[in-house]
């Protein structure tokens, strides 16, 4: 094929995991090439993701992509759990021995991998269509795809899936070679970006009688705020007014009295679902971040898994790259998934004890309710909250 790349590592899905890794690699000097389907604006145009656990952050400054981060980023020590209306803080910091996260969206950390790929002059490939990989288990794995009409083919020695939930590796590897394990939760969260002040420093997390309510923010002057909405509510259904009175009647009387409300400037329903691939490789394909696994939002578990899944992955190809040492991408899928499942009990968990739940028994409302009380009251069970919520070591 005329338009043949050879590199040593194809990656495919150009978000945070696919980005982050190729960034690590190349200051390794080990080459790679990023296909991503739709258009840089696009992904830089989806809201997701706000608290970077301090792995993740360290992992940024590693990859050399730090700098707006920790410039403009916000430390926080701590967040608040609002029940029936009163405010309870979690001290991270004091709870962890000096643990914090940090503040910083998706997109900014998007935004920071692109400039920096193109500043080394790193393949990212947009728009690449129809990307399908081949001979995963083979020595020669190859990718080919269609940019602007014309056949195209990536020859490498390994393939990194990091094409989130819907892409195409994970539907690549046969279907008795893998298992999937799903839990469907029966709401969604409708989200909304406005250009307001945060109603408070911290981040609050609302378990009311009307459901789960979420202040977060992105700067002092961008707010991120949600609430849980039954899965067949559409956004039309949501005009701005109804959304704020409907956070305001989440908070606490005294919290709903200080927000400020805007028009809004993004305004999207996300389904929340618990999801694990196993094993997270096949022949030479490997796996990464919502390619693999899918949390529900609730624990901010989601960019912070596929970034210890990508530190795994990195380490493990540099070894073999610098040493022929290959125990590390032997063991990548057993090693990421201990980590992985970790972040699946903690975000089902936090979803389980702050949402409502349709047809939840009586029994098992009774549970929820002491279940929170007995978290706010003792000190240890704040520290395991804590130690989950900074981040469990890599
Ligand atoms: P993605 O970000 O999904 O990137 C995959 C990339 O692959 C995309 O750019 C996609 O266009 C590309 N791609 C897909 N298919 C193909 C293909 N066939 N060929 C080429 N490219 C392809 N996490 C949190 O921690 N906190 C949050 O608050 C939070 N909120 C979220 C809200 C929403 C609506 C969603 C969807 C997710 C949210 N997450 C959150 C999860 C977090 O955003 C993800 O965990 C994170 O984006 C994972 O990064 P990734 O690079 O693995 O996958
Ligand atoms: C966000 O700011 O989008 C955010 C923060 C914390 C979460 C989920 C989402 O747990």
């Amino acid at each position: 094929m005329a338009n043949t790349i050879k590199t040593k590592v194809g990656i495919i899905g150009g978000g945070p995991s696919g980005l982050l890794l190729s960034q690590l690699l190349d200051l390794k000097g080990i080459d790679s090439v990023v296909l991503e389907r739709r258009t840089r604006d696009y992904v830089l145009g989806r809201i997701r993701a706000g608290v970077l656990e301090q792995g993740f952050t360290d992992l940024m400054r590693e990859a050399g992509v730090a700098e707006r981060m920790d410039a403009e980023g916000e430390i926080h020590n701590g967040f608040e759990i609002s029940d029936m209306g009163r405010l309870h803080h979690i001290d991270l910091k004091g709870l962890t021995g000096g643990d914090t996260v940090m503040v910083y969206g998706q997109t900014e950390v998007t935004r920071d991998l692109y400039d920096a790929r193109e500043a080394r002059g790193g393949k990212v490939i947009h728009e690449a269509m129809d990307v399908q990989p081949h001979d995963l288990t083979s020595d020669a794995p190859y990718i080919t795809y269609t940019r602007d009409g014309e056949k195209c083919r990536v020859d490498c020695d390994f393939i990194v899936g990091a094409d989130g939930f819907h892409g195409v590796s994970r539907k690549s590897i046969p279907e008795d070679q893998i298992t999937e394990y799903e839990k469907v939760y029966p709401f969604g969260w409708l989200g909304i970006l406005s250009e307001t002040k945060p109603v408070h420093p911290e981040l609050i997390y609302a378990r009311s009688e009307r459901g789960f309510a979420l202040c977060s923010l992105r700067s002092q002057v961008l707010s991120r705020y949600y609430v849980q909405v039954p899965l067949d509510d559409k956004v039309e259904d949501w005009s701005d007014e109804r959304f704020w009175d409907e956070l305001k009647a989440r908070l606490p009387e005294d919290v709903a009295a200080k927000l400020e409300t805007g028009p809004s400037i993004e305004k999207s329903i996300a389904p929340l679902r618990s999801f694990v691939c196993e094993p997270m490789r096949y022949g030479n394909l490997f796996l990464a971040g919502d390619a693999a696994h899918i949390v529900p939002p609730t624990g901010a578990k989601g960019l912070n898994s596929a970034a210890s899944d990508i530190y795994y992955l990195y380490h493990a190809m540099v070894a073999h790259y610098d040493e022929g040492d290959s125990t590390g991408l032997d063991s990548y899928s057993e090693t990421a998934l201990r980590r992985v499942w970790k972040a699946q009990r903690f975000s089902w968990w936090m979803t389980s004890m702050l949402h409502n739940f349709p047809d939840n028994p009586d029994f098992d409302r009774k549970i929820q309710n002491i279940e929170l009380e007995y978290f706010l009251e003792s000190e240890a069970a704040r520290a395991s909250l804590a130690e989950n919520y900074v981040g469990l070591p890599f």
